[in-house]
């Protein structure tokens, strides 16, 4: 919720227009963390009255609505200053932000950046929470601050100048934000920028992600200079012991007889999506580090408790393996229908390395004399230590929230089955509520497409507290969950944009899936079941490929029920959860009522709904629950249901009931444990068509956010 993005250079040559073109793209990766309003802050060439040339100082634009209604006011403004866009500039630090409102209705009064004062000694942008901000309001109050928006954020770049005008002396800038974030409590991940700092920028981060991404070596300013000339640090200079760069320095150089590899432009975002077109060299910053960028350098600090100064720290570069082509839309009109359709694949990565895909089980082609399971069909590296552990465990406590807790719902009965240790479901902010007791012996798996959701963060820190082994299931490398686990999956699903998690939602079935095949290896007697959800997984993609094939058929009933007000979906069993997150991704993005339903309960209240108006789909395909399911079709009929029926292409005798009465979608069989998938997919296109018809934004649905950084 929330992302932030910062822009410095030295040594390069941009022009202003590039400079707001950079801040906009960045915003633009990371506006589907929150859209209500957004703001930059640039160093922008002012004229002031009497004064002949025009200075230099931080301005700030911002503006209720999406990223494109600041540039539209941005190139108005513009207008107000007197300045030509296409002159360049060789160092520059800018700041951005777009916001998902925590603490005031969205407008550009409580609008980022917010400043200490109209003369922008101190500009901040903020993703996060500052819990004590009444306290030091009030504080800053006393002293004769007064505050213009109802933000948490505003005490900040206050707060700075309050301590900066008290300063016996002038202090370095990090130093200052030191003195500053010492006295916030809560998450946060900070931008500065000053007046009384020109030309500086500084970052830090605590509870919020934060990435720092690097680029030397890009592109010669336009006057050429050796990189030996005297006083003026060409070559990146790392500072004291955070020596990354020499080593990244020397691989990123180009080859002898090219441009000299000076220059450095460096990029502070909520995401690595946002940094991905500019750099694949990047540092997960770390809570309680500080940044400063200053004259071609940049320098991380840490400090550790509020009594001791902040000391320098080397932090590693880590190279990004997401691909710019995952962050746009390719041939898709938007990225909820391009992760649908993209599903094959994701499923395929995540099972890539982890899954041995054999032709037959191994029974099937086994040697006499050699035991046909020497080699185990399924790995996971990040469990490989804890196995053992976990299957001692007195309970497997699954946490999440959303999307992630209807796939720890899809999973259970397979963990249950295979592993025989009690699985237990937690809705994240549910545990916390109830302070839930939790044992050592216990294995808490915390299931989070971003790693960041504050909720199931919490609930992380709490499990831990209690001594629980805690297992993360992540598709974000460096988030706060897969740190702060003590192992974990990557479900390598790639980047999800859609507000609405979808590839993330299958993958994250798979790779529960998976790590209960793991969990049950040592078991003989799960052998030819085991053997039986393999095989079935290696053929998954391909029939991810052919459920997709329904898209026109979806269409065509999204269509007829686009004017609905209301919808229910019936499922049992494993379904459930595809009842659950039908009903959620039906609600979400195209805000049509709609709820999910355990088939098993309709006749304890929710029958009394149905009537011959009110669409209902039912998912009935061929598992251990379709026998009941046919059962729940016929009683609906009975009562004159308008039923939508989700069932196997095989199922004649789904099809003799339904008689042509209702559409019916057909999909393909795979082993019942892993049928959510397929089943989900018709779901997912019928909320994306909906949603289309209907005339809303797929991609971000009011008043949502991905990634909820917030309790
Ligand atoms: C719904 C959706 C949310 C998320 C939930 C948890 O489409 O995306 O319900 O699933 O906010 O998010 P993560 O998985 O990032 O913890």
């Amino acid at each position: 919720m929330c992302g932030i993005f910062g822009f410095y250079f030295y040594d390069v040559r941009h022009s202003h227009q590039e400079i707001m073109n950079t801040l906009f793209d960045g915003l633009r990766r990371l506006e589907y963390r929150g859209y209500d309003s957004a703001g930059v802050s640039v160093d922008w060439p002012v004229q002031a009255e009497g004064e002949s040339a025009p200075s230099s100082k931080p301005v700030v634009i911002k503006a209720k609505g999406k990223v494109d209604d600041l540039v539209k006011l941005v190139s108005e403004e513009i207008n107000g200053f007197t300045f030509d866009p296409k002159a360049q500039v060789k160092a520059h630090a800018g700041i951005a932000h777009t916001r998902w409102a925590t603490h005031g209705p969205p407008c550009a009064r409580n609008s980022h950046p917010h400043v200490s004062s109209p003369e922008h000694e101190f500009v901040v942008v903020h993703n996060g929470t500052i819990t004590n901000f009444r306290a030091l309001k009030e504080f800053l109050m006393k002293e004769g601050e007064t505050f213009e928006s109802d933000t948490d954020t505003e005490i900040i770049p206050k707060l700075c100048k309050f301590l900066y005008s008290r300063l016996p002396e002038p202090i370095p800038f990090p130093q200052l934000v030191c003195e500053v974030v010492k006295q916030l409590e809560g998450a946060y991940a900070l931008l500065f920028k000053s007046a009384v700092y020109p030309g500086e920028l500084v970052a830090c981060r605590r509870g919020s992600p934060l990435i720092l991404g690097m680029k030397y070596g890009i592109q010669a300013a336009a006057t050429p200079r050796t990189p030996q000339s005297p006083n003026t640090p060409l070559t990146p200079k790392l500072t004291g012991t955070s020596t990354h760069g020499p080593q990244f320095f020397d691989s990123a150089a180009p080859a002898s007889g090219t441009a000299q590899p000076y220059g450095l432009e460096l990029f502070l975002a909520s995401e690595a999506s946002a940094v991905v077109e500019h750099t694949k060299q990047v540092i997960y910053l770390e809570d309680n580090d500080i940044v400063h960028m200053k004259g071609g350098e940049y320098t991380v600090f840490n400090w550790s408790d509020v009594d001791s100064p902040s000391v320098e720290v080397r932090r590693t570069i880590q190279t990004l393996t997401m691909e710019v082509s995952q962050i746009m839309k390719g041939g898709y009109t938007h990225f909820m229908e391009k992760e649908i359709f993209e599903q094959a694949e994701t499923i395929a990565q995540t099972m890539q390395g982890r899954v041995k895909i054999t032709p037959l089980s191994p029974m099937k082609y086994a040697v006499p004399g050699i035991d046909p399971y020497l080699m185990p069909r399924v790995r996971m590296g990040g469990l490989v230590d804890h196995v053992a552990t976990i299957r001692r465990s007195r309970r497997l406590m699954f946490i999440a929230c959303g999307t992630s807790y209807h796939a720890t719902m899809a999973c259970r009965q397979t963990v249950e089955e295979l592993t025989e240790i009690p699985v237990v479901l937690e809705l994240a902010s549910d545990l916390l509520d109830r302070r839930c007791p939790i044992f050592r012996d216990d294995t808490c798996i915390f299931v989070s497409q971003s790693g960041e959701t504050a909720d199931t963060f919490r609930a992380l820190e709490y499990a831990k507290a209690c001594g629980a082994l805690c297992v993360g299931v992540t598709n974000t490398v460096g988030s706060a969950i897969a740190r702060n686990t003590h192992c974990g999956i990557h479900i390598n699903a790639g980047a999800e944009i859609g507000v609405a998690s979808t590839k993330a939602y299958t993958s994250q079935i798979v790779a529960i899936t998976m790590m209960s095949l793991v969990l049950s290896e040592d078991a003989i007697s799960k052998r030819q079941r085991r053997d039986e959800i393999i095989d079935s997984l290696c053929n998954l993609p391909d029939m991810v490929r052919r459920a997709l094939k329904l898209n026109d058929q979806i269409q065509q009933l999204a269509t007829d029920l686009k004017e609905e007000q209301s919808c229910l979906v019936f499922g049992r069993g494993r379904n459930y959860a595809t009842a659950m997150e039908a009903a959620l991704k039906v609600k979400e993005v195209s805000y049509m009522h709609s709820e999910g339903i355990n088939a098993g309960e309709m006749k304890h209240g929710p029958l009394a709904l149905v009537d011959d108006k009110l669409p209902i789909v039912v998912i009935s395909t061929m598992d251990t629950m379709h026998s009941k399911m046919a059962g729940v079709i016929q009683q609906l009929m009975a009562r004159n249901g308008r039923l939508i029926v989700v069932a196997n292409e095989e199922d004649d005798e789904m099809v003799d009931i339904v008689a042509g009465k209702y559409p019916i979608i057909q999909v393909p069989r795979v082993d019942d444990a892993i049928q959510p998938i397929i089943n989900i997919i018709p779901l997912q296109l019928l909320s994306y068509h909906l949603t289309c018809l209907r005339g809303y934004n797929v991609d971000q649905p009011r008043n949502l956010a991905k990634s909820v950084t917030v309790t």
